[in-house]
This record gives C-alpha cells, structure tokens and sequence, in this order.
C-alpha cells in the first residue's frame, strides 16, 4: 500500500527558478530567485523599495516593461500535466494563462478599470468572454462575486462607475475580477499599501478567506511584517535583486538567518517589530545593474568581513524549508550581540 504523501502529493502551484530579469537594455534588477509556491499556501514577499519585488511579480505575469526581459531561469506554472514553462512562452500562452491561471491586484485599481464603463459591465464581459457565460448568468454571477468580496449592495455597486467608489471598494471589484475565473494563484502586489489600515485589514481579511474558499494560492508582496506575520504561511525576503532569505513565517520572524532580515525587523526592539516599516536601516541598497562581487548586503552589514564581498555568497540550506543567503548563517540568532553589532562567531 502506497504511503499518503505518495497518495496524496503537495501540490506546487508555481516554481521559479534561477530567475533573472535586466532593465532598461541590460541592467540586471532581479538575480538568481528561486522559490516556490504550493497549493493552498500564501508566500509573502518583502523587501525595501527596489529589491525586485515587483518586477518578479511581473516577470511572472509576463508582464515586464518595454525595457524589461528575462535573461534565464525557469518559471514553471502549476505540475503534472497541467504544468507550463512560461519562460519561453508565445504571447498567447501569456494571455491564456492571465485569463484563467494567475490573477493579479495591484496598488492603483483605479488604473486598470476602464473609466467609462460600469465596473459591473466590466466583471461581466469578463466572465462572459473567458467564462463563456450568457448575459444573465454573467450578470448574477458578477453581483454574487461583489457580494462575495464585501462590497455592499453589490447589486447597486454593479451600475456604478470606477469614479463614484471608494479606494477600498475599486480594490474589492478588482479582486473580484483577479478571482472570477478561478485561478491557481493570486499576486497582489502592494493591494493594500495605498489604504488605511481598517480597510487593509478588511481586505487582507478577505484575501485569506478567498485563498480557502477558492482554494487559491497567494503571492503577497508587500512593505509591511505585519501584514506577511497575520496573511503568510512562508516569507520571502528579497534584497538588492536576490531572495536573501526564506522560511515558514514564524521561524523567519521568530529567528532570522539573514542579517537583513534581523535589521528589517528592529531587533534591538522585538516585541514592538511588527509595526515597523523596512526603510529604517541605515546606507542604500544597491541599484539595477550596480555589480558586486559578493554579498550585496555587505556595505550595510554589521557582520560583514572581507570575506562576504569577495565572491559569490551561496544559498545555505537550513533545512526545515529555510534557506539563508549569508555565509553566517547557521551562527546568526536573536541575541543582544546582533543588535550591537559586535562579531558573531564564524
Ligand atoms: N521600467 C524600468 N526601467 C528601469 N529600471 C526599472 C524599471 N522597473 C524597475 N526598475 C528597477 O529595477 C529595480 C527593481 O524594481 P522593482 O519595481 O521590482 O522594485 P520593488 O521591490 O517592487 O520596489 P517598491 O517596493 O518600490 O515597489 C529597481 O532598481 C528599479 O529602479
Ligand atoms: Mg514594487
């Protein structure tokens, strides 16, 4: 008799692997990421402003800017026989798998509405073209899908304009739109940056709840801990083009094994950490393009010697699904002489 993880597999809903993205006709932005997401698992990615969140969202949406291109790696969507490498993909296996595979939710919903439209007609015509579904059915599935993400008197909302809703209610309809044709996964970059608090809670509340009705998995970027300690089974945190860290959030939190991690999250002040944003660590990341032979953390680390910026740092398995990209891995931990900066033991 089989045993039950071999009846009963884990599902991986994307694989990327030794990602690589250049700007702006060759200046390389995203550097050797890989990671991946299971079925039903939310993965939260963070990191400071310019580390490249952004655009491997977009790479795997394939969605990257005119300047923008992938240079290599894989970036595989779904397994088995439903698996795809997207990597090499003709447009029109992009615009397949946008259509039904992989939503996507971003900071400004206002922008990807058409402001002429009801934002009704626009779920509709959606659901009617990648849906094949009647005028009716469309319609009452587009008021059920409202109703779905809390917006109220979705009914009502249906008739309305981009224009005559609230930031929070043009997020809920474009949610609704990223969900209506039931992907795999979800990216929602930054969805809830530009809101306040109540209402990101509200919609970070019904991004989790969307993930276990419809089975979906999620890729959550974001600025913000708290948002990836409440919403995130594993954490990803870039730095400077690369994913410098990764793990089951709670450890990551709870012990981290990267010193970008350790001084994203304050630790001088643990117990207040979840609050804190990431641009509190003194010195500059590197830029687009900037090269550096080794550790791209190093200029900003209190534990770099000579030896981080020599060559290449590769990425430690730490075992339990963690890995660390800092030669120190396995001798970093959560004690006062971190926060001092003092020399931790090689
Ligand atoms: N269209 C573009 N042309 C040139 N450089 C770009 C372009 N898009 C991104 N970059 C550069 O690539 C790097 C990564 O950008 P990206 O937008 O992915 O960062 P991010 O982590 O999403 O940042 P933020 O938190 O500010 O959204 C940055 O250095 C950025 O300046
Ligand atoms: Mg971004």
């Amino acid at each position: 008799m089989s045993s039950p993880s071999e009846e009963n597999p884990v599902r991986t809903t994307l694989e990327v692997a030794d990602l690589q993205v250049s700007v702006a006709g060759g200046l390389v932005a995203v550097q050797d990421v890989s990671f991946e997401i299971r079925r039903g698992e939310s993965v939260g990615l963070v990191g400071e402003s310019g580390s490249g969140k952004t655009l491997t969202c977009r790479a795997i949406l394939g969605l990257l800017p005119a300047t923008g291109r992938i240079d290599g790696g894989r970036i595989v969507l779904g397994d088995g026989a439903d698996a795809v490498e997207l990597t090499g993909a003709r447009r029109s296996t992009w615009d397949q798998v946008r259509a039904v595979r992989i939503g996507a939710v971003f900071q400004d919903p206002a922008s990807y509405l058409n402001p002429s439209l009801t934002v009704g007609h626009q779920l509709a015509e959606q659901l009617r073209v990648k849906g094949s579904l009647s005028r009716r059915a469309a319609h009452d599935r587009a008021v059920e899908l409202f109703d779905e993400v809390g917006l109220h008197d979705p009914a009502g909302v249906f008739h309305q304009y981009p224009h005559q809703l609230s930031g929070g209610m043009l997020q809920r309809v474009l949610i609704a739109i990223a969900v209506s044709c039931e992907p795999e996964l979800l990216i929602a970059d930054e969805a809830t940056t530009a809101l306040d608090v109540v209402i990101q809670a509200e919609i970070l509340a019904l991004l989790r709840r969307l993930r276990d009705t419809h089975g979906l998995s999620l890729l959550l970027v974001t600025h913000d801990l708290a948002v990836v300690a409440e919403s995130c089974d594993r954490i990803l945190v870039m730095y400077g083009g690369q994913v410098v860290e990764s793990g089951p959030t709670d450890q990551v939190l709870r012990d981290p094994r990267h010193p970008y991690t350790q001084a994203l999250m304050g630790v001088a002040t643990i117990g207040s950490w979840h609050r804190r944003r990431l641009d509190v660590i003194p010195g500059q990341p590197p830029a687009a393009g900037e090269e550096m032979p080794g550790c791209r953390f190093a200029p900003r680390c209190a534990h770099a010697t000579a030896a981080c910026e020599s060559g290449p740092v590769p990425v430690a398995d730490l075992g339990g699904d963690r890995t660390s990209r800092c030669v120190l891995a396995g001798h970093l931990s959560l004690s006062p002489r971190v926060t001092t900066g003092q020399e931790v033991p090689a």
